[in-house]
């Protein structure tokens, strides 16, 4: 058992409402906390000095100068299990071709599916890794990885095993069937063709291996559509399946898809409009806004300050792939979002921590109260205001994972 403290002070982001708008005033901050935690687990939360009484058998790991604590930040949507650059892509896209024409001309997604199909499984862990660790050293302790640059049968199963395989260096990632990404180029057939093949034949062994417990379509023009994903969807659904998409990215309305079948959470949302904005509030599927897709592709932002107030739940995610979204700064990122869209810092952190817990059903993690996942994050400030304010360029500069400390 170990005590860590004291911090100046401690958001633990517990008690806050998980839809609609959020006042700074709605933030348990408790100062000169401590944190007591076993066995991965955290034991009890509150003022140091009385832990430090409570559990005298506790060790004490005795924090220096201004520190102030938060959860772990949860990234609920990365593509971050892929091989190969698009700095091609890019360079067209600052030049002024857009993102649907250049998958059009063969670039885009399918550039990296054939990037990632001729990388081992070996290799594409290791890219995993290489990412989370700069992922964790900015403060992101757990990270949803989707598959969806195999676009077969054998190269989705290859990178669901790679997710596993990284899974066993560190515990922190959660799995994402994306073999709907979009309908594979060199195969023969129907879009629905290629739907009932992944269906018939790959879900079964995810199933029987325990790969994956979420299934993910993306629609949009030059991908699925409404009803192609609603088909898959729903079947998914009978299997047990959790749902998220990918939607409402260029076109409006496929996000009413994510509601119609109760989804976990819709993402991206770039372009929906009041219609839907009423029908994802009006539910219990998480807005899910990624303004690294917004930055990577000079696009509009998600209408996150829309979303909240018409009462909707909001989670904030880095959706770090090779092609729309290259930078990987969850922290920044948000910043940048808060202050576009103005969102209050208590709507900007429960949209990395306990709301997007609930994107990803996670129910212990993204507060810092008892049994929950001892995942803590330091940054050398004294005011938690300084978080955002610094605008992604202040780091944390100590990272607990289930207790242990990540570093230095
Ligand atoms: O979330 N929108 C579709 N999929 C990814 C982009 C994938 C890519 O461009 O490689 C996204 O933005
Ligand atoms: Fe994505």
């Amino acid at each position: 058992m170990q005590l860590i403290g004291p911090f100046s002070q401690l958001l633990t982001m517990d008690h806050l409402s998980l839809k609609g708008p959020l006042a700074d005033q709605n933030l348990a901050i408790i100062s000169q906390a401590g944190v007591v935690h076993d066995q991965g687990k955290i034991y009890a939360v509150g003022d140091f000095l009385k832990l430090q009484s409570q559990y005298p058998q506790a060790q004490v790991a005795y924090l220096e100068g201004d520190n102030v604590g938060m959860p772990g930040l949860i990234d609920a949507h990365t593509h971050i299990c892929h091989a190969g650059s698009r700095a091609q892509d890019y360079s067209m896209r600052i030049g002024g071709k857009s993102y649907l024409d250049i998958a059009k001309e063969g670039g885009g997604i399918w550039r990296s599916v054939t990037a990632t199909r001729n990388a081992s499984e070996e290799a594409l862990t290791a890219h995993i890794l290489k990412r989370a660790r700069r992922m964790i050293a900015q403060g992101v302790t757990t990270i949803e990885v989707k598959s969806g640059y195999g676009l077969s049968v054998a190269s989705e199963l290859r990178m669901l095993r790679a997710i596993r395989s990284a899974q066993e260096t560190y515990p922190i990632f959660i799995p994402t069937c994306l073999a709907a990404h979009i309908p594979p180029k060199d195969r023969a057939g129907s879009a629905s063709d290629y739907l009932k093949e992944i269906r018939e034949e790959l879900w079964p062994i995810l199933l029987r291996e325990g790969l994956t417990k979420r299934m993910d379509i993306f629609v949009e023009e030059g991908a699925f559509s409404v009803e192609e994903a609603r088909t898959y969807l729903q079947q998914a659904q009978a299997n047990g399946f959790d749902l998220t998409l990918h939607v409402d990215q260029f076109h409006p309305g496929s996000s009413l898809l994510a509601v119609e079948l109760q989804a976990l959470s819709a993402d991206h949302l770039e372009a929906s409009g009041t219609k839907e904005i009423q029908a994802l509030a009006q539910s219990d599927v998480v807005a899910v806004a990624l303004p690294g897709a917004s930055l990577g592709l000079g696009d509009r932002f998600t209408p996150a300050r829309r979303l909240l107030d018409a009462g909707a739940s909001l989670a904030i995610a880095s959706d770090w792939n090779p092609g729309s979204a290259p930078m990987g700064q969850l922290l920044l990122q948000a910043a940048l979002l808060s202050v576009y869209e103005k969102l209050s810092t208590a709507e900007t952190l429960a949209g990395l921590t306990i709301r997007a817990a609930r994107a990803l059903n996670l129910h212990d993690r993204g507060k810092l109260a008892s049994d929950c996942r001892a995942d803590i994050i330091a940054f050398p400030v004294d005011d938690y205001r300084e978080i955002l304010y610094q605008q992604g360029s202040l780091l944390p500069h100590r990272v607990w994972m289930r207790g242990q400390l990540f570093f230095p």
